[in-house]
């Protein structure tokens, strides 16, 4: 695109990004040999090669396929300095992104369900969180999330153990991710209810393979103040006027959409409906090693399919930036 330049250029927030989810198969190879993780080569030929596991990821055919093959790879990490490298080699790739500010998410259960203690993992986030502001100039937050797939019961246990780094702002808040089908928000509700009162923000993933409901349900029983891709939003115009209204900010992932096959291209995404509308909205990376590409070439495939202007960009950069959960001292800069 013509534009290429221009929107390489832009100052870039991220919202949407799983540091676990950032994870190449080169590095997942290498953390496996290096901590003796046996991968399951035999029951799965994908893991013959970072090659061939590459190539399984262009095949996903639904958020729990991929969800497979995500917690295989994060298997492989065990040490702080394996969190560190991680974290610190998707800075890198950010700043070359022209990314100013990343509020980047993790699983803390999808450790500590296996072993690996809860500092060992935010300690090794945390040191490259500090790298990346002092030798990159980016600024960086923390956002753990609580994992559908396991017992909503092990969900207070998870809170408890990061509620000191919540309430002290190490971490900057919780969202909600894994299995969104069957999993309705309201689940969450007593937790989500503890943080807001504790002043804590909050944010879920709904409306990705999940209806419009459940964006409904995060909005009013979770009073979140983000939506994590909430692509189905446009399914209800009078939710979405109220999203507009209370500058709800929605961080979609058009990249991970398709490859998820929750839509089946990126030009089906109500991106121009959104940003007719008046609902803010972010453009990110999800797993950007999962799902072929960073959040520029999000940014790309988001111009390839709608054409915006160069003040329509303008506008969605602006909207992306006050959206952010970094003080307005921060925002003034990066404007
Ligand atoms: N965890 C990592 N990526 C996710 C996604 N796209 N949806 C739900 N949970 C996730
Ligand atoms: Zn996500």
């Amino acid at each position: 695109s013509p534009l290429h330049p221009f929107l390489h250029a832009l100052p870039k927030c991220e919202h949407h990004m799983h540091l676990e989810g950032s994870l190449s198969p080169d590095l997942l190879f290498t953390l496996a040999s290096r901590n003796e993780i046996a991968l399951p080569a035999s029951a799965d030929s994908a893991f013959t090669s970072p090659e061939t596991l590459l190539d399984r990821y262009t095949r996903f055919t639904s958020l729990d396929d991929f969800l497979n093959y995500y917690y295989i790879g994060m298997s492989c990490l065990i040490h702080e300095a394996d969190f560190e490298q991680l974290a610190w080699d998707y800075f890198i790739r950010a700043k070359s992104d022209g990314v100013v500010h990343a509020e980047v998410f993790f699983d803390p259960q999808a450790h500590t369900g296996r072993g690996v203690e809860y500092e060992t993992v935010v300690n090794g986030f945390e040191k490259a969180c500090q790298r990346a502001e002092q030798e990159l100039a980016i600024t960086t937050k923390l956002i753990m999330c609580f994992v559908r797939h396991l017992p909503v019961e092990h969900t207070n246990g998870a809170y408890a153990q990061a509620e000191s780094h919540l309430v002290s702002g190490r971490l900057a808040g919780i969202g909600l991710d894994s299995t969104e089908k069957g999993n309705p928000p309201r689940m969450w509700q007593e937790v989500y209810r503890k943080a807001k009162s504790q002043g804590i923000r909050r944010t879920a993933h709904v409306g990705e393979e999940g209806p419009v409901e459940y964006i409904r349900e995060a909005l009013t029983h979770l009073d979140v103040e983000r939506v994590d891709h909430g692509i189905r939003l446009a399914d209800d115009e009078e939710l979405m006027r109220e999203v507009a209204e209370r500058k709800i900010l929605i961080t979609m992932c058009p990249l991970s959409n398709v490859r998820l096959r929750c839509v089946k291209e990126v030009g089906e995404l109500p991106i121009r409906t959104f940003l007719d509308s008046g609902v803010n909205f972010s453009i990110n990376s999800d797993d950007p090693a999962y799902f072929g590409g960073y959040i520029l070439d999000n940014y790309c495939a988001v111009q390839e399919a709608f054409g915006f202007t160069m003040k329509e960009w303008e506008a969605i950069t602006k909207a992306s930036v006050n959206g952010s959960w970094c003080d307005d001292s921060r925002k003034d800069t990066i404007l």
